[in-house]
């Protein structure tokens, strides 16, 4: 009986992550929200807000470039955003999430 609810919930839990393979991981969403939104949820901050046109002319950068600046800092943006436990994979994962428009 427990072997058997085990499975269906199993099965479950795969068609889910199947069905939200495009949506942005839980990880990301939580270490943007620790750690970028002090600035990227601000405008006062000066740095371009999540979820806005204003990734447009970064992101024309290209992903790469903006990766290297997230990780040695650029103007007012601090190395890493201040995330020191984010890999380089983690900080592109959240620039990605940032740039989308919603
Ligand atoms: C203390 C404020 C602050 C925090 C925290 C912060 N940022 Fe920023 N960020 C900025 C500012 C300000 C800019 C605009 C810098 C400029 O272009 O002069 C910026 C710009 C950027 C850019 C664009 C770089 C480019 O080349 O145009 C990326 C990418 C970025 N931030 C990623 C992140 C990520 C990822 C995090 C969280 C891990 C983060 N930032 C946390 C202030 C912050």
């Amino acid at each position: 009986m427990i072997t058997m609810l085990t499975r269906t919930t199993l099965a479950a839990l795969t068609l889910l992550t199947a069905i939200g393979a495009q949506a942005t991981d839980d990880y990301t969403q939580e270490l943007y929200d620790i750690y970028c939104t002090a600035c990227h949820a601000v405008s006062a901050s000066g740095a371009p807000q999540a979820f806005t046109s204003e990734w447009e002319d970064r992101l024309d950068k290209g992903i790469n470039t903006l990766v290297t600046h997230a990780i040695n800092g650029i103007g007012n943006m601090p190395p890493m955003g201040t995330c020191a436990e984010c890999s380089e994979e983690d900080l592109k994962n959240i620039i990605l999430y940032m740039a989308q428009e919603q």
